[in-house]
């Protein structure tokens, strides 16, 4: 080592904080169930809390964990809490803790094959493993004419089908001179948000997305897509894309693909399925014919984020014609020729996505998938679904509660027989007590509570515990406590 002056953290200060850390999180997953689940500050409380100016001098690393504990804690909502049944989870576990940190004391930048080739050929291979263990066509494998690349969100993912469906749809004229206010998207009413902002962005505009109506199930309805879908060809314009779901977020309703996907078929229409939090069922065969017909689709993604112990971000999309992906987003610019791009031997992510730089996200989901295995992610996925619908049946013996919707895997939407504003007391009583957290939807108009059993060290006495709360909470609503 020089004698220059240097700031930065030495190897061996490294190791001994980076120690610390660790310990840290271990002391914290063992802690975790004794924080209010939903943080209880009040808005501006944590940065009031800070200093106003940042230092001007280096401070010793143990006042920076110290105040972890002291200035950022409170302000924490504890996703990763057994009690945590809010939403959709959003998972850490040792293994995906471990290979993120892996990859940021690698600090690599996968934006091309040859900025680091292990970042692109390990990401190809575990997304190709991830077709057989979900059940996927063989057309999304990379060896086949499709392929899989992690993108950070869902959000993304639908965007990079949609722009693919547009350009496949226009001949790759829309990339050049912009959309013609034309082309149409079909979605259900009850499709994720993430659609709408994808339409905005992609330039398709929000009168063009048509929200498809639903069943009782809460299910997009094919026949309807099909009358839409000819009523706006009548009308001159181009229908180009659908996305179905598996697992809505408000109700986790499935879609029927293969009846949508026959509708897209005789239409000529791109079908994207968005299978955010239930495509992790799918690990388990016994759920597949939750989306059968996904031979059909065009794109297909899922979030180990979500439900597969995988830290945030990782969110998995195939298409089975790369060709027309990388065809859409693809540019070349001069400073990032190279010979292995030009020999057209590898794959080079930055053209499978929207941003040009990327994390090396691949290490992180094959820790968590050689960690668990495929039996050990099969374990926790069928507990999580199995506690669901034990409680599914609990509300629907109990005479004061019933069920808002079907509960097909994980998520269990209910309601107090009283109405929605006895239901928001009741949410809204939990959710201060710090006991556990959950959140609502609105169904057929009616203020509905949602459950859903997916954080990674969820089981039963959660479970148990959490019905016993609400039941608490149910009398006092009543005025029976
Ligand atoms: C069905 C569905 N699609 C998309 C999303 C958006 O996910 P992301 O945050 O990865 O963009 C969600 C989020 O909960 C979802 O439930």
């Amino acid at each position: 080592m020089s004698n220059e002056k240097s700031f930065h953290m030495s190897p061996e200060e490294f190791r001994r904080h980076g120690h610390a850390v660790v310990d840290w999180i271990a002391d914290y997953q063992s802690r975790v169930e004794s924080f209010p689940v939903l943080s209880q500050v009040k808005p501006g409380e944590i940065r009031a809390a800070l200093p106003a100016n940042p230092p001007a001098q280096g401070e010793p690393f143990d006042a920076l964990l110290k105040d972890v504990d002291r200035l950022i804690l409170p302000g924490v909502t504890h996703w990763q809490s057994p009690n945590f049944f809010a939403y959709f989870p959003c998972n850490a576990s040792g293994a995906g803790i471990l290979g993120d940190l892996l990859s940021s004391g690698l600090g690599v930048q996968g934006m091309l094959w040859s900025t680091s080739p292990a970042c692109t050929e390990l990401e190809t291979h575990v997304m190709d493993w991830l077709v057989a263990m979900l059940g996927l066509p063989e057309k999304f494998l990379s060896s086949n004419t499709g392929g899989g690349i992690i993108q950070d969100t869902a959000s993304s993912a639908a965007l990079c089908a949609l722009l693919t469906a547009r350009e496949r749809a226009t001949n790759y004229v829309s990339n050049k001179k912009g959309c013609d206010g034309r082309l149409v998207a079909y979605v259900s009413t009850q499709t994720h948000s993430s659609l709408q902002k994808a339409a905005m962005i992609a330039g398709i505009g929000m009168d063009n997305l048509r929200q498809i109506e639903v069943d009782q199930n809460l299910a997009m309805r094919p026949d309807a897509l099909a009358r839409q879908i000819e009523a706006d060809r009548s009308a001159g314009l181009t229908p180009f894309f659908v996305c179905a779901t598996v697992g809505t977020t408000s109700s986790n309703a499935m879609d029927p693909i293969a009846a949508l996907g026959k509708v897209c078929r005789q239409h000529n229409l791109w079908l994207h399925v968005d299978a955010a939090m239930s495509g992790t069922a799918m690990l388990c065969p016994e759920f597949r014919h939750l989306q059968s017909g996904v031979e059909l689709a065009d794109s297909y993604n899922f979030n180990p984020h979500k439900w597969m112990f995988t830290n945030f971000d990782c969110s998995c999309f195939w298409v089975a014609d790369r060709k027309s992906l990388i065809q859409t987003l693809s540019i070349l610019p001069e400073y990032l020729r190279n010979q292995a791009t030009e020999s057209g031997a590898v794959i080079d992510y930055r053209d499978w996505h929207i941003q040009l730089g990327r994390r090396f996200r691949s290490l992180k989901l094959w820790f968590v998938i050689r960690h668990y295995g495929v039996e050990g992610l099969q374990h926790h996925i069928r507990q999580h679904v199995q506690l669901a619908q034990r409680f599914a049946e609990w509300v629907d013996k109990d005479d004061h509660f019933e069920l808002a919707a079907t509960a097909p895997l994980n998520l269990v939407c209910f309601r107090h027989k009283a109405g929605d504003s006895a239901n928001q007391t009741i949410m809204d009583r939990l959710n201060r007590s710090g006991d556990l957290f959950l959140t609502h939807t609105k169904l057929n108009g009616k203020l509905t509570l949602r459950l859903c059993v997916g954080q990674t060290h969820t089981q039963a006495r959660h479970v148990e515990n959490a019905w016993k709360r609400i039941q608490e909470e149910a009398r006092v609503a009543e005025g029976t406590a």
